[in-house]
């Protein structure tokens, strides 16, 4: 559990997650409306060197962000709000056509709380959460895979 009292630190907290971001990832943003799922997608964002600037893909459903360096991976920022529940978001994503398929590409959704149970595939939650005084805190939960180990990596 990480105590980020400003925006800045969320930020921080995503350019370091970005550190043990590989191809192939997907990465579920969770938590309640303004917790700052957009704003950790900035930082990792940031992280991964993408082009363009990372915002709340409110009237498009997802957004590629391209590498802007060499050997970079692209980031696909999902808002899921707009897709409800689904078991294989991966799937679903490579329907939508994008410039990128999933397996190339960083994957970050955001997810609103309660949906993330649902989700069969081997995935990393960020779980961020709201304070009474406005600072958040992130729990990161790795499912299947590799993810706990990286996990610890990231802790350690
Ligand atoms: N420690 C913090 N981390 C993140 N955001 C913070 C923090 N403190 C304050 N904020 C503010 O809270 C808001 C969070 O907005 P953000 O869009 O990132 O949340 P969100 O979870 O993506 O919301 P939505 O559910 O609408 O997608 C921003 O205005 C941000 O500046
Ligand atoms: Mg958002």
């Amino acid at each position: 559990m990480y105590t980020l009292p400003t925006v800045e630190d969320t930020h921080a907290f995503g350019r370091r997650l970005a550190g043990i971001l590989r191809a192939g990832d997907l990465v579920v943003l969770s938590g309640p409306l303004g917790a700052g799922k957009t704003a950790m997608a900035q930082g990792v964002g940031a992280g991964l060197d993408v082009r363009g600037s990372v915002t709340s893909p409110t009237f498009v459903i997802a957004r590629v962000h391209q590498p802007d360096r060499a050997g970079g991976v692209p980031m696909v920022h999902v808002d899921a709000y707009r897709f409800g529940t689904l078991a294989d978001p991966r799937a679903e994503i490579d329907d939508l056509d994008l410039d990128a398929s999933v397996e190339d590409s960083v994957t970050l959704v955001e997810w609103g709380e309660g949906m993330v149970e649902q989700l069969a595939d081997s995935h990393l939650e960020v779980r961020i959460d709201r304070r009474d005084d406005d600072t958040r805190v992130v729990e990161l939960i790795g499912h299947g895979g590799d993810w706990p180990v990286r996990v610890e990596k990231l802790d350690g």
